[in-house]
């Protein structure tokens, strides 16, 4: 029991790391398992490729990274994918994974020296403490990620990765006065990711690097208004603002941000109108409004928008008829605007049984009555029941086909025979 404990630890803690290098090689690349008694694939005629320079291989060896000789050919562990290059005399790190690190990986300045041809360095689960990078290393990283690795980061740290253009931080406490200090460095950033990292202050405008396509500052402590200068970003693919305290409204200037796909606002205190401008973004595929403060009716160009599969607006101030057909509300794959006590929808077009969640109108546009979710729906005579809808509700009608008493009985054997490898699978676990 307790070496099986052990065990089992130990593989968690394996740590999986991947190192791609310069001039990769297509050929060697993701052979998904590669056994050690096989040579590497063949490499086009030319002679074997050389190894990793000692040296960094020494580094990666003294921040107690497990690794093998020749990490190029030799994968560390099954679940890499390594990649070489054939440079000569040596090749070198361009790529570092450091994902679910064992507690005594250490980085160290010495070390980080060595690696400092590193374009792509990611820490994923690995919470090892934080080093000053040397400067070197800090201008030729291009991708740095951490997730929930390094315990804390201080912006003006990060907003030393000046050619940094894929920033991610999530889970990650940022010490800054707020986002601008990193932003208005990284100048060549085209995704910004720092989610959950408790960033506070307001929103940069104007820092942002012109060519931007992914903005992700959600489930921070944001605070003020969007500014309109940020809808002068137009690359912008991506931008997610949600779990903040935005306050004001979305600006009118919103749909100038022509390539915007996924635009999430939820979970902050914004009102106002959905501006009229969103109808000139032709690429939206997910809008998400929802637990705000917005008002107005809902804008009837939304049910236009050929490429929306994710509309949410639950839980606002919207008013009036819903102003969509049944075609367009069954093509989305998700669609919420329940939580709108002002908002109703059109029983002569809309079947009760979507489930909005919200009251059918009046005659004036007007709910009706609170949203109706009682399953005696029976009144509203203008749709005929399918019974086969209702003939599942818990009324023991009599109707039980003998279909039904097959499933049961199917069901109920099944059970019992997962009972029983359970059962036996825990005997042997604790023998
Ligand atoms: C890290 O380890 C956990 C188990 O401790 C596992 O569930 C998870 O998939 C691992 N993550 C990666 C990226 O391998
Ligand atoms: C990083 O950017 C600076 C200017 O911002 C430039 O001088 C330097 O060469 C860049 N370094 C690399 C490795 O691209
Ligand atoms: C953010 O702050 C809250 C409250 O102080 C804390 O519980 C949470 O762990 C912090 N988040 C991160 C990513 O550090
Ligand atoms: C934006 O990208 C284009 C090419 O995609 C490039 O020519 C231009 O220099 C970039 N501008 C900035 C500010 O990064
Ligand atoms: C925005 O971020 C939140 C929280 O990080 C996430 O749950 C949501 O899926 C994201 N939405 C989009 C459109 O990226
Ligand atoms: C954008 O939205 C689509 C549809 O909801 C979703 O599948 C996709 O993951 C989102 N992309 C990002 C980067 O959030
Ligand atoms: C929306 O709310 C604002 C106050 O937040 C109010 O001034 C405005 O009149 C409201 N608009 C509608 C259409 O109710
Ligand atoms: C639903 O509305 C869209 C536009 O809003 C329209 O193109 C489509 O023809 C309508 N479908 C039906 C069945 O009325
Ligand atoms: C509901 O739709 C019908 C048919 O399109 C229309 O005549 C009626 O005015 C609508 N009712 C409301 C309250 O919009």
């Amino acid at each position: 029991m307790e070496k099986t404990q052990t065990q089992t630890k130990s593989l968690f803690r394996l740590l999986f790391f991947t190192i791609f290098l310069h001039n990769i090689h297509p050929i060697t690349t993701l052979t998904p398992a590669i056994s050690p008694s096989k040579p590497p694939t063949s490499a086009p005629s030319t002679t074997a490729p050389s190894k990793l320079d000692p040296k960094q291989l020494r580094a990666l060896q003294s921040l107690n990274i497990p690794t093998t000789k020749d990490p190029c050919s030799n994968p560390p562990s099954l679940h890499n994918a390594i990649r070489c290059d054939t440079a000569k005399p040596f090749r070198h790190l361009l790529s570092l994974h450091l994902i679910n690190c064992s507690d005594d990986v250490s980085l160290s300045i010495t070390a980080l020296k060595l690696l400092s041809t590193l374009q792509d360095l990611q820490f994923i689960d690995c919470p090892v403490a934080p080093v000053a990078f040397p400067l070197e290393l800090v201008s030729n990283i291009k991708t740095f990620t951490c997730i929930n690795s390094l315990k804390k980061l201080s912006g003006v740290w990060l907003s030393k990765l000046e050619n940094v253009t894929d920033l991610t931080v999530i889970d990650v406490p940022i010490k800054a006065s707020g986002p601008v200090i990193v932003v208005a460095h990284l100048n060549k950033a085209n995704k910004v990711v720092m989610s959950r990292t408790n960033l506070t202050g307001g929103l940069p405008g104007k820092s942002w690097n012109a060519n931007v396509s992914h903005i992700d500052l959600s489930g921070n402590h944001l605070k003020g208004k969007i500014p309109i200068s940020m809808t002068e970003l137009e690359n912008l693919v991506h931008l997610n603002l949600s779990s903040n305290q935005l306050t004001g409204e979305l600006p009118s200037t919103m749909g100038d941000l022509i390539e915007l796909r996924n635009l999430s606002v939820s979970s902050n205190s914004l009102s106002g109108p959905i501006p009229e401008s969103l109808k000139s973004i032709p690429s939206l595929i997910s809008l998400d409004l929802s637990s705000n403060q917005f008002n107005g009716s809902i804008p009837s160009f939304l049910g236009k928008m050929k490429g929306l599969k994710h509309l949410n607006l639950e839980k606002n101030n919207f008013q009036g008829v819903l102003p969509f057909n049944e075609s367009f509300i069954k093509k989305l794959e998700v669609f919420k605007i329940g939580d709108n006590t002002n908002l109703c929808y059109n029983r002569t077009t809309l079947s009760s049984k979507l489930k909005l969640g919200i009251a059918p109108c009046d005659k004036n546009g007007f709910p009706l009555s609170p949203p109706a979710q009682s399953p005696s729906s029976d009144d509203e005579g203008d749709e005929d029941d399918s019974s086969s809808e209702d003939s599942t509700s818990d009324k023991s009608g009599g109707h039980h086909g003998p279909n039904k008493v097959v499933l049961g009985v199917a069901i109920a054997l099944s059970s019992i025979v997962f009972l029983i490898i359970f059962l036996i699978l825990l005997s042997r676990r604790c023998a």
